[in-house]
């Protein structure tokens, strides 16, 4: 089968290869997906680049990709929850990083997987699991946003942000994001009141909302020193970072996104009732995921950048 490979670390998306590669096998609690679509996040150049070489153990050639939509092909014998010919979706984040998404195929732990939304495509569908799942967990299970929240967003129109953005609103809360200006007409779009970011930030929110906000989801990075002085006094260290660990020392908590199908089902009925919209900045066909990571690279990704598979 097509997939793409890198051989070696390296910075450059020129690492990627578009190979042929053996169909990869399937444990007694795995399932074989036909891949229909996946999307880039940043962290699949993020590893191909090195840079998360401490943390988890990598086997070359490595096939990166952790999103997926597709159909099941075949299922192992212990699975009960999904059958071949299910359409799916699934954040499939393995213990290492090895045979990944941008392929025909793809072997995935069950507890990676969950029906896809009825009412997606398969590229809509597989811009959803890493980063809508990130967003959702640092809403609903760090965070605990509800009604009376007012929640301050770094990096609002990303991946991840542009999902935060319509969660916390479906959540009824109240929503501050960051972005540049020609991001600005978007976030409102998505329910989000704007705000630039970088200097001033702190005086320009304070304006706004003098009381300050109750919560703070950092996205970016850029900004999360200025945080504290962002949260009214009752929300002091109400704050989660997926980007940064240093966000502990502030009182805050830092999210590493975990596969979750309870939670990749709740957000397949949010896009199902119209709660939940994807944004789709540009599609790649497999064989150019190199233009994709470039595309990605540039760090001013409006939504989602997805990859179709045929
Ligand atoms: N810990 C975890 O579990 C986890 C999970 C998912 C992602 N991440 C990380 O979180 C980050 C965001 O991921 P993503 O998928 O949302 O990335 P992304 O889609 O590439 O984010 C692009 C967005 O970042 C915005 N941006 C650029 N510079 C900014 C700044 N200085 N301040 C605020 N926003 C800025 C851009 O807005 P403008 O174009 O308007 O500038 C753009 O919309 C990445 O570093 C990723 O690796 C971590």
């Amino acid at each position: 089968m097509k997939a793409i490979t890198y051989q070696t670390y390296g910075d450059d998306p020129e690492v990627l290869e578009l190979t042929d590669v053996d169909e990869p096998k399937i444990g007694p609690d795995w399932v074989k997906v036909q891949v229909k679509a996946s999307s880039v996040n940043p962290v699949d150049w993020k590893l191909a680049s090195g840079g998360m070489d401490g943390m988890l153990d990598t086997y070359f050639p490595v096939t990166p990709g952790w999103d997926v939509a597709g159909v099941v092909e075949s299922v192992g014998p212990a699975v009960t929850r999904l059958a071949p010919g299910d359409e799916v979706f699934g954040y499939v984040r393995k213990d290492a990083v090895h045979g990944g998404t941008y392929a025909e195929k793809v072997s995935a732990p069950i507890r990676t997987l969950a029906k896809k939304p009825a009412n997606a495509s398969f590229a809509e569908a597989a811009a959803i699991p890493l980063a809508g799942l990130t967003a959702f967990q640092c809403l609903v299970h760090a965070l605990d946003i509800g009604a009376d929240d007012t929640v301050l967003i770094h990096g609002a129109s990303g991946g991840v942000g542009s999902f935060a953005v319509q969660i916390a609103r479906s959540l009824g809360a109240r929503v501050l994001g960051t972005a540049s200006e020609a991001n600005h007409d978007y976030l409102r779009e998505l329910g989000a009141e704007p705000f630039t970011y970088g200097d001033g930030l702190v005086e320009r929110v304070r304006e706004a909302i003098p009381e300050g906000v109750t919560a703070v989801l950092d996205l970016n990075g850029g900004d999360l020193e200025v945080s504290p002085g962002l949260l009214g006094e009752s929300s002091e260290g109400r704050i989660v970072s997926i980007i940064d660990p240093v966000v502990k020392e502030m009182g805050g908590q830092y999210v590493f996104v975990s596969p979750d199908v309870e939670d990749l089902d709740e957000l397949a009925a949010m896009f199902d009732d119209g709660s939940l919209k994807v944004e789709i900045a540009a599609t790649y066909a497999l064989a150019d995921a190199g233009k994709a990571w470039e595309d990605s690279q540039g760090g001013h990704t409006r939504g989602k950048i997805v990859i179709t598979v045929d």
